[in-house]
């Protein structure tokens, strides 16, 4: 009998949207990994990586479209995974398509986490005070909104043009996101 093929649930949300918060709730529901590009760069560890995230700009796709793919071929990775930041514009939704075709896998939703400006820098700077997270700073905010406003549409619609695109208000607490999101998994694509 044929394996079943793997199945990767996409994260996308702008600076402190709760996409590291859903992603985490989520594979513990589905028994999936938690994969972020995030995380990923920053267990990375390069000092040319780090000064890039602290200005809030996006470090280059074949970094990151390296280490991410590298993750999902881990052994825990065979049934899928739960994939937060990645991918951030189209040349990495493309990668990623590419990469799909190659290794086998589909996207089962693309899950939009849609939050006010305002609040995702209240957020930010307020998880900036405990985390000491470098790129959580109200000089750094401006930034990565700028970035997430330029980059995220064509994503958007790379996904909305294939029925896979899901928006959750994302500023709703954090239970209710997470049972809409369920939710929405299950029910029938709208085309
Ligand atoms: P990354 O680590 O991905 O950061 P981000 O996208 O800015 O997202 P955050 O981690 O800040 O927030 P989140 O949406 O995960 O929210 P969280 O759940 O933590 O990327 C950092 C940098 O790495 C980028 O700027 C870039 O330089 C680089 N990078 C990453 N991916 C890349 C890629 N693919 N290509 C190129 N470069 C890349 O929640 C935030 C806070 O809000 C927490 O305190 C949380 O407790 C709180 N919170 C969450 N949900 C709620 C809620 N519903 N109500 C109230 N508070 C909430």
């Amino acid at each position: 009998m044929r394996e079943p093929q793997p199945e990767y649930i996409l994260l996308f949300g702008g600076p402190a949207a709760g996409k590291g918060t859903q992603a985490r709730l989520l594979s513990q529901a589905l028994g999936l990994p938690h994969v972020s590009s995030g995380d990923l760069l920053r267990e990375h560890q390069s000092q040319a990586a780090s000064s890039v995230m602290q200005r809030g700009d996006l470090l280059p796709d074949d970094l990151v479209a390296e280490l991410v793919f590298a993750r999902l071929q881990q052994p825990d990775a065979a049934r899928g995974a739960v994939l937060d930041g990645f991918p951030r514009n189209i040349t990495q939704a493309l990668a990623l398509d590419r990469w799909l075709k190659e290794h086998g896998g589909t996207i089962r939703a693309a899950v939009y986490l849609d939050v006010p400006e305002e609040e995702m820098v209240r957020r930010l700077i307020e998880r900036g005070e405990v985390s000491g997270r470098l790129d959580d700073r109200p000089q750094t905010a401006p930034r990565r909104l700028e970035v997430f406003m330029r980059e995220m549409p064509p994503v958007l619609d790379h996904y909305a043009k294939r029925g896979l695109l899901r928006t959750i208000n994302g500023a709703e607490p954090v239970e209710d996101i997470h049972r809409k999101i369920k939710e929405a998994l299950t029910a029938r694509p709208v085309r």
